[in-house]
């Protein structure tokens, strides 16, 4: 053993000696940490706080510094020098690709956005108020009915067969649910487009012949989508591993990464920043907003990370992107309060002590609301592009051989062996 743990246990007096590898201790390793006759020792980490659940190649976030890479790449380069699918290709593949390699797959991805027209009257059944999200999710799954060999997930083809097709319906079927929920025809994708302005126009378009989205809008979109395209074993790709780890076909796998993403602790976070800028509703009544948070009332909605303990390097890049899309919508009012709330923040000792600095949704939502979206779309925006990741970490998941199924131990705080008592003496 190169690096190693000794631990005694006290209730034996024994010592034991534990590998350490990449700095971690191997949970298993603690299993013959026992006292004669009962189980061996195991770790309590409920939420998952201080546990690796696998090796992983893809996305290095280092919380301290502020620092997002994908596969070695860091986020600010790819953000200014990228598009989406060459960066979906990198998480998906490792390596950035080369001209004929980036062209092929375009062409694969804009050839598989149309969707089988009985998902369409699929989406048609939902009710006009049906939140947009739960109808992704259910699309997603009943993908699987449509593309039955998915599930022969040891076929390295027929795998890629299915994240081309994943990649490229997903924006179809977000903006299906979209223009459901709004009452208006669906729109066909458009080949000729590029991924984001074909989204746009699937989302926006009427009856003009050709939508023509403006580019400073889509490539906002085109940076919105690079900075969501993945970010390690986050809630929802933790989500995607465990139901991949049993081996199912990989939209169902996706279909459990978007559930994760619908919940508010994840996804909705930018939607309560609009309605805490609303509420405070002018710069003057910001001091006595930050008192009530420094009182306990409420948080700082958009601000602090559980990994981040500094900037985090995506709300830098998109309070750029802010400046781009308010040039061509005209400024989102609320923009002022936002500024002048992080100016103000950043320099009370409450929250320089606390490390708590803007995260990713203090000015997504300010954008994605500038761009006509209601906040229901605000997680299909998110669902949308971080489905590459989600489809890198499933890959990953399903060539390394060290994974298992997913399923944890408990500390059993039940009842024991009781008789059975017939409902007439309860
Ligand atoms: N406003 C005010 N105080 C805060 C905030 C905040 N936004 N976030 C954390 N704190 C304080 C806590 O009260 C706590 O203070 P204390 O030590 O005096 O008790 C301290 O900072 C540490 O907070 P924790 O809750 O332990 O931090 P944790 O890592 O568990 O939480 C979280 C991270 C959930 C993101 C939190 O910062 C938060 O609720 N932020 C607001 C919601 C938000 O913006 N979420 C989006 C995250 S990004 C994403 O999911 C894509």
């Amino acid at each position: 053993m190169t690096e190693s743990l000794t631990v005694r246990d006290n209730r034996t007096g024994k010592d034991y000696e534990l590998e350490i590898t990449d700095g971690t201790i191997r949970a298993a390793d603690l299993k013959q940490i026992a006292v004669d006759g009962q189980p061996g020792l195991a770790t309590y980490d409920p939420g998952f706080v201080n546990t690796s659940s696998c090796r992983s190649a893809i996305t290095y976030i280092d919380g301290e510094a502020g620092i997002l890479e994908y596969r070695g790449y860091p986020i600010e380069q790819l953000a200014e020098s990228s598009t989406y699918l060459e960066v979906a290709y990198l998480l998906l593949n490792g390596e950035l690709p080369t001209t004929d390699q980036l062209a092929e797959w375009t062409h694969e991805v804009t050839y598989h956005t149309f969707v089988h027209e009985n998902l369409k009257q699929f989406i048609q059944g939902f009710r006009y108020d049906a939140h947009p999200m739960a109808m992704l999710m259910a699309g997603v799954s009943a993908l699987s009915t449509f593309y039955p060999e998915a599930v022969q997930i040891d076929d390295a083809e027929n795998r890629q067969l299915q994240i081309t097709r994943m990649i490229a319906k997903m924006p179809t079927l977000g903006a299906f649910a979209f223009r459901h929920q709004q009452g208006k025809p669906y729109i066909y994708p458009d080949n000729g487009l590029s991924y984001t302005a074909n989204f746009l126009a699937m989302l926006f378009k009427m009856s003009e012949p050709e939508y023509k989205a403006d580019p400073r809008l889509v490539q906002a979109l085109e940076v919105l989508f690079i900075l969501h395209a993945d970010h390690e074993q986050n809630a929802s790709a933790n989500a995607v591993r465990a139901v991949g780890s049993t081996e199912v076909d990989p939209y169902s796998a996706v279909a459990a990464g978007i559930a994760a993403l619908y919940g508010p602790l994840h996804g909705g976070a930018n939607e309560a920043v609009l309605r805490m800028l609303r509420r405070i509703g002018s710069t003057d009544n910001i001091p006595g907003f930050i008192e009530g948070v420094k009182a306990g009332k409420e948080r700082l909605m958009g601000f602090g990370h559980r990994v981040y303990k500094n900037y985090d390097p995506r709300a830098k890049i998109i309070k750029k992107a802010c400046d781009d899309v308010f040039e061509v919508t005209g400024v989102n009012p609320l923009l002022k309060i936002a500024r002048e709330l992080e100016k103000i923040a950043l320099e009370d000792e409450y929250f320089v002590s606390r490390k708590l600095y803007p995260n990713v949704d203090f000015y997504s939502g300010l954008i994605y609301e500038a761009l006509q979206f209601p906040p229901e779309m605000f997680t299909v925006l998110f669902a949308i592009p971080r489905t590459s990741g989600w489809l890198a970490q499933w890959s990953e998941l399903i060539t390394d051989p060290e994974q298992k199924i997913a399923r944890p131990k408990q500390i059993y705080t039940g009842h024991r062996t009781r008789e059975f008592v017939p409902i007439g003496q309860r």
